[in-house]
């Protein structure tokens, strides 16, 4: 981690790309930002893809003012901070056909590598220890970040009703961590912890294993909430 204070300028107005956001959690995630204010372009290979999504969410929340957008990865890739949300082993290949695009950005991933083992979700661990240090091993002109790792989908997308979640944040550059810190400060109800450098996004992305057994386990959609935290000056 580098030294010194993590907070950095505050991004405004964010405006937020989604590489692969037209699954469950790009979606659901676009919708919460741009709930919260945001600009958001959901990315994907296909562009019509994407907006045609888009075109389905603003029609289903056209009571809502959001600012969303569809369009290509690369499109995606040129916002002020972009998200990763493909399945895991699509991460690497992702950012690295972006790299020139993505040259000086912060980069969140949130992928998770897990694997179905009979009845069970298990972690599959990668050659670099995580997603995100195998991303960040791949694009070492960005700033990556690891987060929203255990947001559930379903419970985020609803937008009208409220949801609350520490969001576990992990970075070996301040930048990534401010940035993203400073963005999930935005969304009512989630509230960023700091959970050190690049090396604990092994342990963050595996623990989703956990809590998807818990949510199959008591029919719920399971998060994290960190309790004996201090409640001022979290960033
Ligand atoms: N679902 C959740 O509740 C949740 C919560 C937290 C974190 N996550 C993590 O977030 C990531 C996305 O989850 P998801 O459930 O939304 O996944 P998903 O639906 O399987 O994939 C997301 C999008 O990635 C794109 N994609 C698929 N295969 C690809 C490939 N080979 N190369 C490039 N892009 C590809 C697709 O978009 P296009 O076809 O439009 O390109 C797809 O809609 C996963 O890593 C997951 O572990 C999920």
């Amino acid at each position: 981690m580098e030294d010194g204070a993590v907070r950095c300028a505050r991004l405004d107005p964010v405006d937020v790309g989604i590489l692969g956001g037209t699954g469950p959690a790009g979606q659901a995630l676009a919708l919460r930002l741009s709930a919260a204010g945001m600009s958001v372009v959901v990315g994907s290979r296909d562009a019509e893809r994407a907006q045609s999504l888009v075109d389905e969410l603003l029609s289903a929340w056209s009571h809502r003012k959001l600012a969303l957008q569809g369009a290509d990865n690369s499109s995606a890739a040129a916002a002020d901070l972009v998200v990763l949300a493909t399945p895991w082993d699509a991460a690497v290949p992702t950012v690295t056909d972006l790299l020139a695009t993505l040259e000086g950005k912060v980069v969140v991933s949130m992928a998770n590598a897990l694997t179905k083992v009979g009845r069970e979700m298990q972690a599959i661990f990668a050659s670099r220890g995580s997603i995100a240090q195998s991303v960040a091993a791949a694009a070492p002109a960005c700033a990556v970040a690891a987060a929203f790792h255990h947001l559930p989908a379903r419970s985020l997308a609803k937008i009208d009703s409220p949801f609350e979640a520490d969001v576990l944040v992990c970075a070996d550059q301040k930048r990534a961590l401010s940035a993203t810190c400073e963005l999930i400060e935005r969304v009512p109800g989630l509230r960023p912890v700091q959970a050190g450098s690049l090396a604990a996004a092994a342990p963050l992305e595996a623990f989703t294993a956990v809590l998807i057994n818990i949510s199959v386990r008591y029919k719920t959609h399971a998060s994290v909430a960190i309790t004996g935290m201090p409640t001022e000056g979290r960033l």
